[in-house]
């Protein structure tokens, strides 16, 4: 069963997404079809692709571009004049595409259903033609939390995030390398874009992400907060956020803290977390390390496993959420804290599309 499909956006994340349908060998019937703002050839994974040009003031000329195509996958810039906010419904309506969108137009959307695959495939339906993927930050800590709800029910959540620069596009990749080659070269960094980054990132932390809201959070400590409720079907989870940029190119990572309605203590959820029927896509590091130097350099026998950013860029943990550092809190009835990173251009963001469509073929809803 072979299906049509299309890209709209050719920056990281649109990269990764050519990456995962090479690699998972999804079924394309045709070639991938490419969009972006202007027409060229663009490297993606590896690959040249003939890039397409959407134009608003070309508009049904453009629309062309949907004809035919089953499946889009959207990751483009977002906002009024953004990629599917432009492109998504009037493919559906002429050529009754189905869109999977990586950007934030839609997410809140109650005929939109916002999806991990891990925790809530069922809310898409054969009805639906259009489904949202989540901020990257939210992916992956609803998919560690969402098998520790099942087994003893969310009461609180507080995360704090630390998350890598490709989280806001590829210009802003470029960004960090430019302004630590001023370190190196200058001591200082005298020359950023204030439109990327209110203040410079190199080797610095900025708590900071996206604009601020009036209640004085930020935009994306709104999404960690509005997105975990709708997709979880939890609406009144008492859920806080802090979300931190730090000088990281790829791979967020976030302290999470967990209280339970009921009992539920850190080995139990290592347990939980480590049974991959229960707790799909997760990867549990944790305890003593195999690592000999670490107890002869430090002497420290009581040294742990724990994963970084580093490591979700590794071959075998590139699309899972990798969990350590899951401990007690004794400080309320039944709570934990967990350390949780993931690769945020791919399970925050081009897995999760690709894995979305891969379930719709598997349920014959495309292809
Ligand atoms: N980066 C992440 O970690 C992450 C995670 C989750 C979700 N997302 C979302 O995924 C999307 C893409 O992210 P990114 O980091 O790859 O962004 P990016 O580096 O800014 O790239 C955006 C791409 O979209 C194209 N584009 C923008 N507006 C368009 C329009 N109106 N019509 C057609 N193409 C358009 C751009 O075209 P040109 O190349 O021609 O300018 C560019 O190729 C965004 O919505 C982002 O919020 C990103």
């Amino acid at each position: 069963m072979a299906v049509r499909a299309g890209l709209v956006g050719v920056g990281p994340v649109g990269d990764r997404i050519v990456c995962c349908l090479k690699e998972r060998n999804f079924p394309l019937a045709d070639e991938l079809r490419v969009a972006a703002t202007r027409a060229r050839k663009e490297i993606l994974a590896g690959e040249e692709f003939a890039v397409q040009a959407l134009d608003e003031s070309d508009f049904d000329n453009s629309l062309k571009f949907f004809e035919g195509l089953d499946v889009v996958f959207f990751a483009g810039r977002e906002g009024a004049k953004g990629a599917s906010a432009t492109w998504a419904k009037p493919a559906i309506e002429r050529y009754g595409c189905y869109c999977i969108d990586n950007g934030s137009d839609f997410r809140l959307d109650p005929q939109v259903p916002l999806v991990v695959p891990e925790v809530n495939m069922e809310t898409v339906t054969d009805a639906t033609r259009l489904i949202a993927s989540p901020n990257c930050s939210t992916i992956q800590m609803v998919v560690a939390l969402w098998p520790l709800h099942k087994a003893a029910g969310l009461r609180r959540v507080v995360v704090s995030t630390y998350q890598a620069v490709s989280g806001w596009g590829g210009a802003a990749q470029k960004q960090l390398y430019d302004e630590l080659r001023q370190l190196v070269e200058r001591g200082r960094v005298d020359d950023w874009n204030p439109s990327i980054f209110p203040r410079p990132i190199a080797l610095d932390c900025l708590p900071h992400i996206d604009r601020f809201t009036p209640g004085g959070y930020t935009k994306e400590e709104m999404k960690m907060v509005n997105e975990s409720r709708k997709i979880m079907g939890l609406p009144e989870l008492k859920i806080t956020a802090t979300a931190v940029r730090v000088p990281v190119d790829i791979g967020h990572a976030e302290s999470i803290n967990i209280e339970f309605e009921r009992p539920l203590d850190a080995d139990t959820a290592r347990q939980i977390l480590s049974d991959p029927g229960q707790a799909p896509g997760v990867v549990v590091i944790d305890g003593p390390t195999k690592d000999p130097n670490a107890a002869e350099v430090r002497n420290a026998p009581e040294e742990l496993q724990y994963p970084t950013q580093a490591d979700v860029l590794r071959e075998e943990w590139k699309d899972m959420v990798l969990v350590g550092r899951i401990r007690d809190d004794d400080t309320v009835a039944h709570g934990i804290n967990l350390w949780c990173v993931a690769d945020n251009l791919r399970k925050g963001a081009a897995t999760n599309v690709v894995q979305i469509a891969e379930k719709m073929i598997e349920r014959g809803i495309i292809g």
